[in-house]
């Protein structure tokens, strides 16, 4: 609302928050259980002489370091870059509230880095003690910058006790109801996920059998253990949710699909680890290898959709809702109106249309108290022209943060496909009727601009479909 509006074609800017934090997650979770395995394994690499598997181990942190601090390093400044334009109004809101929990966080990645670099470039080169220690202390500063983030993004699901008036302060926000279902699943993920890599990469790069069937058993505990957390911390991110979320998994066709398929990939991944690695680590060829790391990562990306998904109608739940309003204003916009609220919608008004201000509140209940006004009553005057292209004003600030327009992700175009005019308009005054919407944030004018913009993107009925008349229309 008070914030310029950023529009991305097709995709709409939050999704394009998701697609990039769905790569960046596959990626980081990698540097935090990749840095325990190169620990664990290079001290057992010392400890048994094996000269073969330390070269090895070599490669591997090489492909290690550019995947995750190069590649990892670049999709996680892209979340920020993306959602500090997509949805600015939640992001002030965790910038207020983790100040501190950033910058430990930014602590921990220096020292991540330094270690990766060092243990990498010095590898040979020191103590064996040493390296090791360095390993560790890699993956102990990777799995608490996985904490510290996993406090901030739980938070969004569901602040606790963080909403009611005197507990806004930095602990309460991060040790939030969904903390520990969240760092339980996402350590397990790390472990589960960094396994199937690893398993990928030995079975592309090792020609002998006897150091992949090595690899493949030394990594199926940790990888059997991953998936168990994974489990666990799901089934206690589901107990913790809001009452809100659980309704929206219920109701909703879509989330109810990929809760079925998240249980039977999570199912297809442990009895193929069981199967394979554990029982039968001859089998690691890389399409084995290949198919057991496209279902763990099919497995993570439907997990992460349905955590974002249930969030809806809010960003960050109780505090920022899908519209970049705040649940507190919504009454006041409702007077005022959506135009007259925002701060860019009222300027652009002001630019435009003249005629439509005036000045002089004298409201005293107007906690805006911004002049000037944009005048509800004269937006049904304007000309059709004016009236479409506010009502999309409206729109994009409104809607277009879940909704494409004519077409692209639950684009509103096909979405209102053949309902009348009344059915629209009754539609966007009873927007929250639909469990994941905010409700309606403006004065009966606007929802009329809005409808008539709707009207001229929505498309008729598919031609052809017989659904037998109505009594009324028999003549
Ligand atoms: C916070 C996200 C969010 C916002 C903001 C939002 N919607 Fe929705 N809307 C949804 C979701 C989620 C669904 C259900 C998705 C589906 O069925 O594909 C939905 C469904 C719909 C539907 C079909 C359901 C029905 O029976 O009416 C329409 C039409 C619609 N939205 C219009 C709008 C309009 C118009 C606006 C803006 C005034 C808007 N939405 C704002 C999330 C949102």
């Amino acid at each position: 609302m008070h914030y310029p509006w950023w529009y991305v074609p097709y995709l709409t800017s939050p999704m394009l928050i998701a697609v990039i934090s769905v790569v960046h997650v596959l990626v980081s979770h990698y540097a935090v259980g990749g840095g325990l395995f190169l620990a664990v394994e290079v001290n057992h690499a010392y400890r048994t002489q094996d000269r073969k598997y330390l070269e090895y181990l070599k490669r591997h942190a090489r492909f290690f370091i550019l995947l995750t601090v190069v590649f990892g390093a670049i999709t996680g400044v892209g979340i920020w870059w993306t959602i500090g334009l997509a949805s600015p109004l939640a992001t002030e809101v965790l910038i207020r509230t983790f100040v501190f929990g950033w910058a430990t966080e930014w602590v921990f990645f220096v020292l991540e880095i330094t270690a990766a670099f060092v243990f990498f470039y010095y590898w040979g080169r020191l103590p064996e003690k040493t390296h090791v220690a360095i390993g560790w202390i890699y993956a102990l500063a990777a799995w608490i910058s996985l904490v510290l983030i996993t406090g901030i993004t739980a938070f969004m699901l569901n602040p606790g006790a963080w909403v009611e008036r005197g507990h806004q302060d930095f602990w309460t926000a991060f040790f939030n109801p969904q903390f520990l279902p969240q760092t339980i699943a996402r350590t397990g993920g790390a472990l589960l996920l960094s396994s199937l890599y690893v398993y990928l990469h030995a079975s592309l790069t090792i020609p002998e059998a006897a150091m992949r069937d090595m690899i493949a058993s030394r990594s199926a505990r940790p990888a059997l253990v991953g998936a168990v957390l994974v489990t666990a911390g799901g089934v206690l991110w589901y107990y913790f949710l809001p009452p809100s979320a659980k309704a929206a998994l219920d109701a909703a066709a879509v989330l109810n699909v990929l809760v079925v398929l998240i249980f039977a990939l999570t199912i297809v991944v442990f009895f193929l680890l069981y199967l394979g690695p554990y029982r039968n680590p001859g089998w690691l060829s890389p399409g084995f290898a290949g198919a057991l790391c496209l279902f763990g990562i099919a497995a993570f990306s439907t997990g992460e959709f349905i955590r974002e998904a249930v969030r809806k109608p809010f960003v960050v739940y109780n505090v920022v809702l899908g519209n970049q309003v705040r649940p507190e204003e919504v009454a006041s916009l409702q007077r005022s109106g959506y135009l007259d609220g925002g701060r860019w919608t009222n300027a652009l008004v002001q630019e435009n249309y003249p005629q439509l201000i005036w000045v002089g509140s004298t409201d005293p209940e107007d906690i805006f108290l911004r002049d000037p006004h944009v005048d509800n009553r004269k937006l049904l005057a304007l000309p059709v022209k004016d009236r479409l292209r506010l009502g999309a004003v409206i729109f994009q600030y409104h809607c277009n943060d879940c909704h494409a327009a004519k077409q692209g992700y639950s684009a509103v175009g096909p979405l209102l496909q053949g309902r009348s005019r009344e059915l629209v308009l009754s539609t966007v005054k009873h927007l929250d009727s639909v469990l994941f919407m905010p409700p309606w944030c403006g004065r009966n004018a606007e929802a009329e601009l809005l409808t008539d913009y709707l009207m001229s993107i929505s498309r008729p009925r598919p031609a052809g479909m017989r659904l037998g008349l109505q009594v009324s229309e028999v003549k």
